[in-house]
């Protein structure tokens, strides 16, 4: 008999080695990133290659990622990308943004994707500001307790169509859709849930996935700005 935990490691080995195995750009993507001293939190597989068949579907020219880290989903998401399409991906930290774009650099994807430096709130009122095109599809997996304010800034850059994928819709550990008081990562998200699954300008699900080592159930979260 097995715990479900250990029946959700099975699923997702079996899913992974099935439909998701990594060519071995990835991982070294994986590998640059863990000598770099990144946590190991990057999407799993399974989701990158979820994220990469929704962008498919999407055919997005402009795809604008939220919170970087050794580029890993980035690269997942680029390759979806048309010859002619763009994507922009931020994150605040310099050895993320460094580390990001030598991988992407390995993966033969530089000229279609530009890592920028900077905090997520401050260049997204400056793309704003610079009535910048609007994005085809947006990822958000950037700081949790900013994720309210992220979707806020992000909708002047949407368009009827355009797709937001959300990473990490279920928190650890918690009592689901209870936050502990104290946890703002928690709050962030479920008050994050409760925009998309209420607000009229989107149409919502939360998608569960199976992540880390433990098999936690997590879900990414799909939402089309009507
Ligand atoms: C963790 C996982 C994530 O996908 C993320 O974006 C941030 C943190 C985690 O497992 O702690
Ligand atoms: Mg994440």
């Amino acid at each position: 008999m097995t715990s479900g935990l250990e029946r959700n490691i099975h699923i997702k080995n079996y899913i992974n080695s099935l439909f998701a195995e990594e060519d071995p750009i990835l991982t070294a993507v994986r590998e640059r990133s863990k000598a770099a001293g990144f946590p190991n939190i990057h999407v799993p597989s399974t989701v990158g290659k979820l994220l990469y068949c929704l962008a498919k579907i999407q055919r997005p020219q402009r795809i604008l990622e939220l919170g970087t880290l050794g580029g890993y989903s980035t690269i997942w998401l680029a390759r979806a990308l048309s010859p002619e399409g763009r994507m922009i991906s931020i994150d605040r930290i310099p050895l993320h943004v460094s580390v990001s774009r030598e991988n992407v650099r390995h993966a033969g994807l530089q000229d279609q994707v530009e890592v920028r430096e900077g905090d997520a709130s401050d260049m997204l009122i400056e793309m704003a500001a610079n009535q910048e095109k609007p994005f085809d599809l947006i990822f958000i997996d950037a700081n949790k307790d900013d994720y309210p304010l992220y979707l806020n800034l992000i909708l002047p850059l949407t368009r009827s169509g355009t797709l937001i994928l959300s990473d990490n819709l279920i928190p650890k550990e918690q009592e689901i859709g209870n936050p502990a008081p104290n946890d703002v990562e928690a709050q962030g998200i479920y008050q994050f849930n409760e925009r998309i699954a209420k607000d009229p300008l989107f149409e919502s699900i939360l998608a569960t996935t199976i992540v880390g080592e433990k098999g936690r159930v997590d879900a990414l979260g799909i939402s089309i700005v009507k």
